[in-house]
């Protein structure tokens, strides 16, 4: 009796299994990419660099790869005419939800439904109440910043300094006050308490067993969950105190004299009778959101670029020309210098080719069952596009693994192989953003130091990349020397 027990329990067990890894039968003839190497790559916490390297053979001969995981069959993409459709068909290929994805896990609960995790009309709600807000930036953040950088570098001459964590407490003190008016202070105060909070949350929610075996999120995390809470309670409050001004017609005046910050026209925006608002759960919510998106992104493309820069003296020298020409005496470029520093915009381009911070976009859902080439991909199966493949192809590009800013000038190449910031409609909100961020501090940089790498660096025959606890994709840390420039 006892075996008749063991082996029905053994048969139900062995045909769950069989119903989570079997693969539909349109998916057949797809090459598996190996779920062994993802998995040593998740723990390992090695870059995209890897897994290109990993799955380069199939994915430039085929475009398109099947992988197991986390009990999904997951189409990774980067054959250019999909990839255009996913990008521009963005009903037949909606974001996954996380409410959907992981409904019980911590990410959910702190990110919820925002601007770049909704699809139909909630993301056009989203959208077109954070539209005006990143049309209308406040510029002189971005300078009160730089003009910090350099007082904290001050006392440097000549000597390393670890880029990377300067450029993220940068990017952290322009994001906080250009996004909701709160200054983080990291620049002057690494150890910020609501900047530990920050990362100690990051932490907790990209932990990749979580991920792995997401039947984990139902045990109870309660000292994750108080993080949690405190950073919430500091976004309402942030929430809470603009929604007072705007009362007070602050923020009124704050827009008219083009001093706003994002969410001050956002809830400007939502008070709009035309408008649908967007609740104080949802504004928080796309702050959590543009902590995210917008933070660790630029900061590591500005530590990327300096180090490329610094192992590239020619191009560092061209690009520095070129500021002291289109800048003459001014410190700062204005919107008009901006575009005519058309060299550095072409280093920024190609550093965001080969080192790009998202290296691989959100897991799209499928619809409706789609046919690609003689494969049926059935609705809602997980596709995700390769960002770092795309861009490190050599169907794409010419040496792909070479930095050269003026393939931007003079070579052709497919409008979908670049996708530092994503394409279609849901093109990256904070483009403007993170590139003035860039060149201004670029600008800053370049006109007091010259930059090199120092002999013993790890990065000194290839830079070290890794996925950050954001799920971005940055370097390990980047000791560069900056050397006072004599003009
Ligand atoms: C180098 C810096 C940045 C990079 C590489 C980057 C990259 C991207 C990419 C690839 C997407 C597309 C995601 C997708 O299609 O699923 C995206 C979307 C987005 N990014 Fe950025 N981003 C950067 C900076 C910023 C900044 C500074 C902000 C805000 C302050 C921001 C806010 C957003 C938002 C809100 C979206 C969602 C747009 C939508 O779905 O409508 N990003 N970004």
């Amino acid at each position: 009796m006892n075996y008749v027990v063991v082996i029905l329990v053994l048969s139900f067990i062995a045909y769950k299994i069989y119903q989570k890894t079997r693969v539909p039968e349109g998916l057949k003839n797809i090459p598996t990419l190996s779920f062994l190497d993802l998995l040593i790559e998740i723990f390992t916490k090695v870059g995209p660099d890897k897994r290109w390297e990993n799955t380069r053979d199939v994915l430039e001969k085929e475009g398109i790869g099947k992988l197991w995981f986390n009990g999904q069959w997951t189409i990774t993409v980067t054959d250019l005419g999909l990839v255009k459709d996913i990008m521009t068909k963005t009903d037949l290929y909606p974001k996954a939800l996380l409410e959907e994805s992981f409904p019980t896990s911590l990410i959910t609960k702190y990110y919820g439904t925002n601007v770049v995790l909704s699809n139909g009309d909630v993301w056009k709600r989203h959208r077109r109440i954070a539209n005006p807000s990143f049309r209308n930036l406040p510029v002189h953040v971005f300078v009160e910043s730089a003009t910090k950088l350099l007082n904290v570098m001050e006392k440097i001459d000549n000597e390393p300094i670890e880029v990377k964590s300067l450029m993220h407490r940068l990017a952290l003190d322009v994001l906080g006050k250009a996004a909701f008016g709160f200054d983080f202070n990291n620049l002057e105060d690494p150890n910020n308490v609501y900047v530990t909070t920050y990362n100690e949350v990051m932490a907790e929610l990209s932990k990749p067993l979580y991920f792995v075996f997401s039947f984990l999120d139902y045990l109870p995390r309660f000292e994750a969950l108080r993080k949690i809470a405190k950073l919430n309670s500091l976004y309402d409050e942030i929430v809470e105190s603009k929604h007072k001004a705007m009362k007070m017609g602050e923020i009124e005046k704050k827009i008219n004299n083009k001093s706003a910050d994002l969410l001050e026209h956002m809830v400007y925006a939502c008070n709009d009778p035309d408008n649908p608002t967007l609740t104080n759960e949802e504004l928080r919510h796309d702050l959590a959101i543009f902590m995210l998106a917008g933070h660790d992104t630029t900061a590591n493309a500005l530590t990327t670029i300096l180090y490329l820069l610094a192992i590239h003296k020619d191009t560092q020298k061209k690009v520095r020309d070129e500021i002291l020409r289109v800048l003459g005496d001014n410190l700062i470029p204005s919107v008009e210098q901006q575009k005519e520093l058309k060299y550095m915009n072409m280093v920024i381009n190609e550093n965001l080719r080969l080192y790009p911070p998202v290296a691989q976009l959100p897991r799209r859902l499928n619809s409706q069952e789609i046919k690609f080439r003689n494969h049926v991909i059935p609705a809602k199966t997980p596709i995700v596009l390769f960002i770092y493949g795309i861009h490190h192809s050599s169907r794409n590009w010419k040496d792909p693994e070479k930095f050269i800013p003026e393939r931007f000038e003079n070579e052709k190449h497919d409008h979908y192989s670049w996708l530092g910031f994503g394409g279609g409609n849901r093109l990256c909100l904070g483009i403007n953003f993170s590139l003035i961020e860039q060149r201004i501090m670029l600008c800053a940089l370049l006109r007091k130091y010259e930059v090199s790498l120092p002999a013993d660096s790890i990065h000194k025959d290839k830079l070290q990349i890794e996925p950050e606890v954001s799920g971005t994709s940055g370097p390990h840390p980047v000791p560069l020397i900056f050397k006072r420039r004599t003009e």
